[in-house]
């Protein structure tokens, strides 16, 4: 006797849904910086009405590519009443953000106290607990999760309804060409939520596979078919460096001479990850906000004698290859567009979640009323 499980939809349920139109899933992005998590939320299928920075160099590329309206806001100074405001009609609100928790000597954060830095998760607390959107997700450095922040965080949202999961993610596991560990959190108030199963743990994404096919460079010089393909000037020595560097390896190939005084004594002997070229049948090693200078890690081109272009960097971060970061070529910076493809969540891992997302509401339709 065949048996109906309780998730089994009813005849009844069937057809009702035959007749429901999909739920609108509408995200707030706070902290969206240049929209890698916007930009992959939307890919998935979620409207991004709104993203909030500080940054006004946010506001072209989150306009731009993720058709979200950017406010130029402090995320403390944001209220409930202007959430609510950009949420609009939507069936499902979607909270999500990307809290920078490292000191921002730039807005002045590293005069405040050491707990000054956790404040802003706790602005995106504030908010979450006062609007009680239907999903929230955070996207963070991995060593958040040891803090008491964190766990002071997760329970604030497990105690007013959230079904709360979170772990630690590879995103390589996602699609994204780059070895980068992240932390992933999903709550929703409407039942319990997975986070986003990998999809290329089998077969990362190469070096190879991501930038192979861009134009030739030389350092210093720009594409002529696109001006983000620019990679910085190298110093005479640092192009007899790159030259000695293979694919992989480390200043450690280098003849003696070549080494940096640093490198020559005892304690800087321990620090191999600065200095190499990338290698093309891996993934790429985690794109900083510095990836442009061929000694601040190892960002050196496989072949080419010269570091990462900007765009390159931006495809290892799982950026499409036409992705808008400024209105005009005098707006390149490589320090500024450093800052904003460095510190952006992959977009393919954001996807992943936005997917995870539609998942969660779509099983939730399919569920018998
Ligand atoms: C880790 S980045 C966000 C990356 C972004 N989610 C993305 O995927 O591209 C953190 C952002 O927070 C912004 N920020 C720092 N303090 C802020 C504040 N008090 N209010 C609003 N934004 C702030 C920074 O300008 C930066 O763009």
């Amino acid at each position: 006797m065949k048996t109906r499980t309780k998730a089994e939809p009813t005849k009844a349920a069937q057809a009702g849904r035959a007749h429901r139109s999909p739920k609108r899933i509408v995200a707030v992005d706070l902290f969206c910086g240049a929209g890698g998590l916007a930009y992959g939320l939307k890919s998935a299928g979620l409207k991004v009405a709104a993203g909030v920075d500080l940054d006004p160099r946010c506001r072209f590329p989150i306009e731009q590519n993720c058709q979200a309206k950017f406010f130029e806001r402090d995320v403390a100074e944001v209220s409930a009443t202007d959430l609510r405001s950009w949420f609009g009609k939507a069936d499902v609100r979607v909270l999500a953000g990307c809290a920078p928790c490292q000191p921002f000597s730039t807005y002045s954060q590293s005069r405040k106290s050491p707990d000054s830095r956790w404040e802003l998760l706790q602005s995106f607390q504030r908010l979450a607990l006062e609007t009680l959107p239907e999903i929230v997700t955070m996207e963070n450095v991995v060593g958040l999760a040891t803090r008491t922040v964190w766990s002071e965080f997760v329970a604030a949202l497990e105690s007013v309804g959230y079904n709360v999961r979170w772990d630690e993610v590879a995103c390589t596991d996602y699609g994204v060409p780059q070895k980068r560990k992240r932390l992933v959190l999903l709550a929703s108030l409407l039942g319990p939520i997975n986070l986003p199963d990998p999809t290329h743990r089998e077969a990362p994404v190469t070096v190879r596979d991501a930038i192979a096919q861009l134009p030739p460079i030389a350092g210093g010089e720009a594409a002529g078919s696109d001006a983000l393909h620019i990679s910085s000037r190298l110093s005479a020595t640092n192009m007899r460096r790159i030259r000695a560097s293979r694919p992989g390896g480390t200043w450690r190939d280098w003849q003696p001479e070549l080494r940096a005084e640093c490198h020559r004594r005892e304690t800087g002997a321990t620090y191999p990850a600065v200095y190499g070229r990338m290698d093309w049948s891996k993934p790429s090693p985690t794109i900083t906000t510095q990836f442009y200078g061929f000694g601040s890690g190892r960002f050196g081109h496989p072949e080419q004698d010269r570091a990462l272009s900007i765009r390159e960097a931006a495809i290892l971060q799982s950026f499409p290859p036409d992705y808008r970061f400024v209105e005009t070529t005098e707006d390149i910076s490589f320090r500024g567009l450093g800052i904003l493809i460095g510190n952006a969540v992959p977009p393919k891992l954001a996807q992943a979640i936005g997917k995870a997302i539609r998942a969660h509401v779509e099983g939730l339709e399919l569920q018998p009323q």
